[in-house]
């Protein structure tokens, strides 16, 4: 098969591979529909992790079930399925209590709970940036869709962003009413901000200094801040009549920039505290890492970072953070696809073939206008 693999910082090269096959039981064997280039992907193609050279990417993932292991029972051939980013095994404690995305069993790394296809730190797991997927636990982590092509395009978005979206929601606590501070006009956070809404928010304010970006953002009915033009904090402050918002949900993640593009990793975290008001939640998604040898100080290199914590406790704010457990609201994110109540398609920007992949990268990586989505679709 052709797969998308990992050579070097930004070194994406399309190579043939052996076919995935089954390995255990209760494996399956997806042919892969649709597969997409996510932020996190990012972070491994700029070398800001330790991933190794010869992985094949790709986390976000759909497809046809091709076959399943003798121990499989609800999946079928030919189902067609979303494929959660995490691995989880669905009888560990953390699985048990619905924190697939902390598994304990499927990642033998040392101190990691958690595993995920195709990603750095995340088990042995080979990614579906290819035309083939092997799915370990086939019958827990597979949610079936609807048969044929619709809304593939939506249903694309629940392996991650989309849940994860909802999660930052989730962990800070928003509920119907509520005004909601997003950072993070990416494909995560334009997710959590049409959550915000489903969730029934009655504000959403969205930070970036990507103008198309923020431009989806007004057009799904959030109120836009470029960080460029003014103060995102005084903005929110504000807009609320001095409270700040209710919620803030932390869609960046470790490489936050100021407009010239240099990096403070504690400067969202710093602001969602200042511009959430007192008792509020945060929840924290976007991705920080224990580790970052590329950072600038020897603090962040450790993964130390030095964000307000003072003032966060001071206001008696709480703040949610991790991985988001997919499973948690794939189904009910699905059916609202269904019903045509969410459309998180309306951020894809690019369909590209396979073999198109390290353009898609290389755009998306730039933040090139217009480049607010890529997927693949290996079939074509
Ligand atoms: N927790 C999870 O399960 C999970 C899942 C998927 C992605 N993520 C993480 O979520 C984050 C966002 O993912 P994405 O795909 O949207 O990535 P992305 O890189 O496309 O988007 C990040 C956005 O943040 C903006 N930004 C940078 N500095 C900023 C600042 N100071 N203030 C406001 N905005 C700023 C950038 O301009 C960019 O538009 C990444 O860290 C990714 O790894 C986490
Ligand atoms: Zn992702
Ligand atoms: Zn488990």
């Amino acid at each position: 098969m052709k797969a998308v693999v990992y050579r070097g910082p930004r070194n994406i090269v399309i190579e043939d591979r052996p076919d995935p096959t089954i390995q255990e039981p209760l494996d399956a064997i997806i042919r892969i529909t649709t597969t997409n280039i996510c932020g996190s992907d990012l972070h491994m193609y700029e070398g800001r992790t330790s991933v190794e050279k010869g992985k094949i990417l790709g986390h976000e993932n759909m497809g046809i079930v091709e076959v399943v292991g003798p121990g499989v029972r609800r999946i079928k051939g030919g189902d067609r399925v979303s494929i959660p980013f995490n691995v989880a095994c669905g009888t560990c404690r953390n699985c048990n209590d619905g924190w697939t995305s902390f598994c304990l069993r499927t990642n033998p790394t040392e101190g990691v709970d958690g595993a995920a296809y195709g990603y750095a730190n995340m088990g042995p797991y080979d990614g579906g940036q290819a035309e083939y997927l092997r799915v370990p636990f086939a019958d827990f982590n597979l949610l079936r869709l609807p048969p044929g092509r619709d809304h593939e395009l939506d249903f694309t978005m629940l392996s991650d962003i989309f849940p994860t979206g909802y999660h930052g929601c989730e962990l800070a606590g928003v509920v119907p009413g509520d005004s909601v501070a997003v950072f993070g006009a990416g494909p995560v956070g334009l997710l959590a901000a049409h959550s915000a809404m489903l969730r029934g928010a009655s504000r959403v304010f969205v930070v970036d200094k990507e103008k198309d970006r923020l431009a989806l953002a007004g057009k799904i009915g959030a109120e836009t801040i470029n960080l460029s033009d003014q103060d995102p904090v005084e903005a929110i402050i504000e807009a609320t009549n001095g409270m700040g918002a209710d919620r803030g949900v932390e869609a960046v993640g470790y490489q936050a920039h100021d407009p010239t593009g240099t990096e403070h990793p504690e400067m969202v975290l710093d602001n969602l505290v200042k511009a959430v008001r007192s008792t509020g939640g945060i929840g924290v998604v976007g991705v920080y890492l224990p580790e970052d040898p590329g950072a600038k100080s020897d603090l962040a290199k450790q993964g130390r970072i030095a964000f307000d914590y003072g003032t966060h406790f001071a206001k008696g704010q709480h703040m949610g953070t991790g991985q988001c457990p997919v499973k948690r609201y794939n189904r009910q994110l699905r059916d609202l696809i269904i019903s045509g109540r969410a459309t998180p398609s309306f951020l894809v920007s690019h369909e590209l073939s396979l073999s198109e992949a390290g353009d898609g990268y290389a755009r998306f990586d730039e933040r090139r206008d217009g480049y607010t989505k890529v997927v693949l679709h290996p079939a074509a």
